[in-house]
């Protein structure tokens, strides 16, 4: 048993982080963490893996279709997955002992085990009873389940499942046409499956902007994915070692099936809190089982909650930023997030990426607006890597200029998106963008070439 000031529950990007900073500042800070290894989902089996395998299989692609064109010749190479799995456990390995060597540079004591709250003021973790002036609840989220759909991370599976499959499957159905259900289908589709996602709405990535929406799918249809849209998947039925998808379009009832050598549930993600004893400890829940918080106080005073177990984009540096705002907090200090400028990233490829309001949410707030869009196709540095696919398109107020949205598709389009966050932090306006020089011959040119066509236009279009 010991005393601290703050004891984190969760050691992925929301609890890690604030478990560093409240050290940081000064305080005396425990994180519990029952997985082997630090990281939470994002680490171990979420960001980072899928960013390998990503990388891995856009390899394959540019080798496949690109090579040949600019004069590399040779056989394509073959995959090898085993090593392929083995190079992503690898990643894995070196940014978890990454945080278990942040953590002890900062003197944060892991507390190994799953932790709970028997009342305001201690955390329990294995028989021991920890004292803690404040605990933050970083729990995280956990895939949510589809009724009729029995996950066994093998043959139906979830994105932890997907990370780490015995080979590539010949046929692979997503259900869901979000972020997950696009990033891991891309990889298993370069890397030869055949991909076909169901999905219940009529468009993919819900909440995007339109444009993107509507673009981007072109974009995966011409990269070989296949799309069920407006289909509510109603059960699978597995075999040994197949499956069967049967699912409902939604415009005239009619019934379907699809066979499946693998089926990837990514219908969302819900919040984690098994075993914490948040009700025996008071801590009120919303009606969609998040944590209710209020500047991520909880009811109980003394108990924080951070990232994906509250309201909120269920994202890894949404929840980073509040580990620091309550940190920051606990410390005295104004802890502070900007939830108007949370960038949101999907790492296919052409990346796509988003900040700020859609084309369609000012259009409903009836906000006068200005649209200023760009073409990869008119940027030469793209055109020269094959990325001439995709656009820029930054959404500024009609009467004062300033940014309200940014949104692309495009190479580096996760990178370049941060450009928009620096300028929409500030307030700045488009005319701030399109008079900032930017190097030439790079991606960001067509950032600032949008930032022009909201004014007199854009040079290269
Ligand atoms: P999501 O909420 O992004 O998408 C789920 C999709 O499934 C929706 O389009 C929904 O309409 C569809 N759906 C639900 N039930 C269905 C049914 N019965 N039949 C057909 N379609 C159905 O969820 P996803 O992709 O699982 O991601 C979960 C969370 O993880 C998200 O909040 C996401 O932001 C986060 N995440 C973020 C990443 C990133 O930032 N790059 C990467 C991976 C996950």
């Amino acid at each position: 048993m010991a005393d601290y000031d703050v004891i984190v529950i969760g050691g992925g990007p929301g609890g890690y982080v604030c478990a560093i900073r409240c050290a940081q500042l000064g305080l005396k800070t425990a994180c519990v963490e029952g997985r082997e290894t630090l990281g939470g989902t994002c680490l171990n089996v979420g960001c980072i893996p899928s960013k390998a395998l990503l990388h891995a299989s856009h390899s394959l692609h540019e080798a496949e279709h690109n090579f040949a064109a600019m004069g590399l010749k040779g056989k394509s190479p073959s995959v090898d997955w085993k090593q392929m799995l083995a190079y992503k456990d690898d990643v894995i390995g070196q940014n978890t002992k990454g945080i278990e060597f942040l953590f002890k540079k900062n003197k944060v004591d892991w507390l190994k085990g799953w932790g709970s709250i028997p009342a305001a003021g201690q955390v329990k973790v294995g028989d021991e009873v920890h004292n803690a002036k404040h605990i933050v609840i970083a729990s995280g989220s956990e895939p949510s389940s589809l009724p009729g759909a029995e996950v066994d991370e093998k043959i139906v599976v979830t994105s932890t499942g997907a990370l780490a499959l015995p080979k590539v499957p010949k046929k692979m159905v997503v259900i869901g046409a979000g972020v997950i259900g696009l990033e891991m289908g891309s990889v298993y589709k370069r890397l030869g499956a055949e991909v076909t996602v169901i999905e219940f709405l009529d468009e993919i990535t819900p909440g995007m902007d339109k444009d993107i929406q509507k673009t981007f799918q072109r974009t995966l249809k011409k990269q070989g994915m296949e799309f069920i849209m407006g289909a509510a998947v109603q059960k699978v039925d597995k075999t040994k070692t197949k499956a069967k998808v049967h699912y409902k379009l939604r415009k005239d009832d009619s019934e379907a099936m699809i066979d499946a050598d693998v089926v990837l549930v990514a219908t969302g993600r819900r919040p984690f809190v098994d075993g914490l004893g948040l009700e025996g400890a008071g801590v009120k829940m919303t009606e969609r089982g998040q944590i209710a918080t209020d500047h991520w106080q909880t009811s109980v005073p003394g108990i924080w909650a951070i990232g994906d177990v509250t309201e909120g984009p269920m994202l890894a540096h949404k929840a980073e930023d509040e580990g620091m705002a309550v940190a920051e907090s606990i410390a005295g200090q104004a802890g502070h997030v900007n939830y108007d400028v949370i960038p949101g990233v999907i790492y296919t490829s052409p990346e796509v990426a988003s900040v700020g309001k859609t084309e369609q949410e000012l259009k409903e707030a009836g906000v006068d607006y200005k649209v200023g869009k760009f073409s990869f196709m008119g940027n030469g540095r793209a055109k020269a890597v094959f990325m001439g696919d995709g656009f820029v398109k930054i959404l500024a107020d009609r009467a004062t200029d300033r940014v309200l949205g940014v949104h692309i598709m495009g190479p580096a389009a996760g990178e370049l998106i941060h450009e928009a966050c620096v300028l929409m932090e500030y307030g700045g306006s488009a005319e701030d963008l399109a008079r900032t020089c930017h190097a030439h011959p790079t991606f960001s040119e067509a950032v600032r070439e949008a930032a022009l066509a909201c004014g007199d236009g854009a040079i290269h279009a």
